[in-house]
């Protein structure tokens, strides 16, 4: 398949300073001589910021590679994921046209993209909204036909399943991703033949869908409102820039006292609640507070009578990370929301696997919405989708 660089293109392009920011630390990750190896997640990121990746952003990016141009064009021009030209607005639809797809009916999909969206691959539909393509195997073909749409993949498609998402997208809903006709993964459409156990203890969605769900940005682009730029791997290395902030490794809390069997902490006596302490510096050799920063919030050592909120009622927690801040000793949405900047810096450092999700997805404010008795949009739909 034929793919160039659009005919028009803008003036010039520059990283806005999170982009720049987040671009200059990538490139620390490679040693010395290698710093080519970050040309595709800069790409990526000038496409996020853009919509679509332009010459002059291909040359920027090689410019602050050390690359000869022509080398970051042989990137940008290989790989699918990158759009040499403007997209919709609202989604790009990439259609798989390989061999299972094509076998199943990839065709009918993309006849539904001419018919609602432009008569040609890379036309823009009329309200500016969407684009479409056909790509090349995107290696889910045991759930043929399908395709990508924004950052995840609808599998086991019809045309008029297709019809009925493109129609919600435009509409400003983005339909569950995954498989679209009732199979839970990639299991034979007959039922599963073997590990029938596997069945009976399943979430409602399998792990990606499940993660789309919770992440909610199958169409969001990147925008630099993610979070801290986080950059662990500088704390070694020739790279590492003496002027940037240290970031410590995580170090566990430390855990207030436990009350004893039946009875509330002696500060919440009169409330009748467990109300949280002040973490002590130390608590021991294995839970010793390290140099990292922020401050460290008080902790609970267990739920409050009545039991943990659900923390999963926080766009961005999943179950792995609802367990992880409950060994951490947060349970309550309360104790989210009273989080200071210096606590949110200290959580969001601690995370481990995590790093930045409070910042990300500005957890206390959905926490201090939680915690007043509201909604947000993210807990009312997952409970009427019952994600989890
Ligand atoms: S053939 Fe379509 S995903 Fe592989």
């Amino acid at each position: 398949m034929l793919r160039r660089l659009h005919q028009e293109q803008p003036e010039s392009f520059a990283f806005t300073p999170d982009n720049k920011a987040w671009a200059e630390a990538q490139v620390t990750k490679f040693p010395d001589g290698r710093q080519a190896s970050a040309i595709i997640p800069l790409l990526w990121r000038a496409q996020e910021q853009e919509g679509w990746l332009t010459r002059p952003a291909i040359e920027h990016v090689a410019d602050m590679l050390d690359m000869d141009y022509i080398r970051a064009l042989e990137v940008a021009t290989f790989y699918f994921m990158f759009h040499l030209q403007p997209v919709g607005s609202v989604a790009h639809i990439q259609v798989c046209g390989t061999t299972s797809c094509m076998i199943c009916g990839a065709e009918d999909l993309v006849g539904v993209c001419r018919e609602k969206i432009a008569a040609n691959p890379h036309e823009l539909s009329e309200d500016g909204k969407f684009s479409w393509e056909e790509v090349e195997c995107l290696g889910a073909c045991a759930n043929a036909p399908m395709a990508q749409i924004g950052k995840d993949y609808y599998e086991d498609l019809t045309a008029d399943r297709l019809g009925d998402i493109i129609d919600a997208l435009a509409g400003g809903r983005v339909p569950e991703p995954g498989p679209q006709n009732g199979r839970y993964a990639s299991e034979p459409e007959t039922g599963l033949t073997s590990l029938k156990d596997f069945e009976s203890g399943r979430t409602k969605f399998n792990a990606s869908v499940a993660l789309a769900m919770q992440l909610g940005d199958t169409v969001k682009r990147i925008d630099g409102s993610e979070g801290p730029l986080l950059t662990p791997w500088r704390e070694k290395g020739a790279n590492h820039d003496p002027s940037a902030p240290e970031i410590a490794a995580p170090t566990p809390p430390a855990r207030t006292d436990s009350p004893k069997a039946g009875q509330a902490p002696a500060a919440a006596e009169s409330s009748g609640e467990t109300t949280p302490k002040p973490a002590p510096e130390k608590m021991g050799d294995k839970e010793e507070a390290g140099p990292g920063p922020g401050k460290r919030p008080a902790v609970l050592d267990a739920p409050r009578e009545g039991g943990a909120d659900d923390l999963k009622m926080i766009k961005g927690i999943g179950p792995k990370l609802e367990n992880l801040l409950n060994s951490m000793g947060f349970f309550h949405y309360d104790q989210i929301a009273g989080w200071s900047a210096d606590e949110i810096a200290w959580v969001d450092e601690n995370l481990t696997g995590f790093k930045g999700r409070v910042t990300r997805d500005n957890w206390v404010k959905q926490a201090g919405r939680l915690a007043a008795g509201d909604e947000t949009e993210f807990s009312k739909r997952a409970k009427r989708d019952d994600i989890y």
